[in-house]
């Protein structure tokens, strides 16, 4: 990444699986994730099919040049939706995460203003996540238990 680049962002496609699948942290210390056993192309493929049409679920792929290098997820149900995001290893550390959460809350706010609030789930331990939802406006930290893990849970509304 050099100073300048470009990043844009798109909403996936039925063609994206190869690309979100080249995102996908492949390392056994997936911190982040709530599940952490890896993830065969075949499961991401029946996965994939399933999310690329549901439309509770907008998929942004974000893209410096040619190379997509970040992925943010929301789905929708309830009173708000859910975030998830993740930055390929190669691109952590660079203020990108911030980035991307900033440019996927902006997507929102044009696209489906009814999908706030947005409510972010984070391990207790990853501190990066934690401070790059903050970064981003995420306010709010009370303990939950979400999809059996205790978690921070963090919220972005639709003003402010
Ligand atoms: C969480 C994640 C998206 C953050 O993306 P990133 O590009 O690495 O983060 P940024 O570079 O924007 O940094 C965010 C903050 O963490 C800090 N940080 C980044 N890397 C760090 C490191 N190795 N050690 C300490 N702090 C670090 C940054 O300084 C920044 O803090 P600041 O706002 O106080 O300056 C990325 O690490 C990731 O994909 N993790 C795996 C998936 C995941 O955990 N997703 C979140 C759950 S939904």
């Amino acid at each position: 990444m050099n100073a300048g680049d470009v990043i844009k962002i798109r909403e996936a496609g039925t063609s994206d699986a190869s690309v979100l699948y080249s995102l996908l942290d492949h390392s056994p210390f997936r911190r982040g994730a709530f599940n952490t056993a890896p993830v065969t192309m075949e499961e991401h493929l029946d996965w994939f099919g399933k999310k690329i049409r549901d439309m509770n679920t907008i998929i942004l792929i974000f893209e410096i040049g040619s190379v997509a290098f970040a992925q943010c997820r929301y789905e929708h149900g309830g009173d708000g939706s859910e975030i998830s995001v993740s930055v390929h290893r190669d691109y952590r550390g660079k203020g990108l995460g911030t980035t991307v959460l900033k440019m996927a809350l902006d997507f929102l706010k044009r696209e489906k203003k009814d999908w706030f609030p947005v409510i972010a789930h984070i391990k207790p331990d990853n501190i990066i996540s934690l401070k790059a939802f903050k970064g981003a406006g995420f306010t709010g930290l009370s303990k939950v238990i979400y999809k059996e893990n205790p978690c921070f849970e963090l919220r972005k509304d639709l003003k402010g």
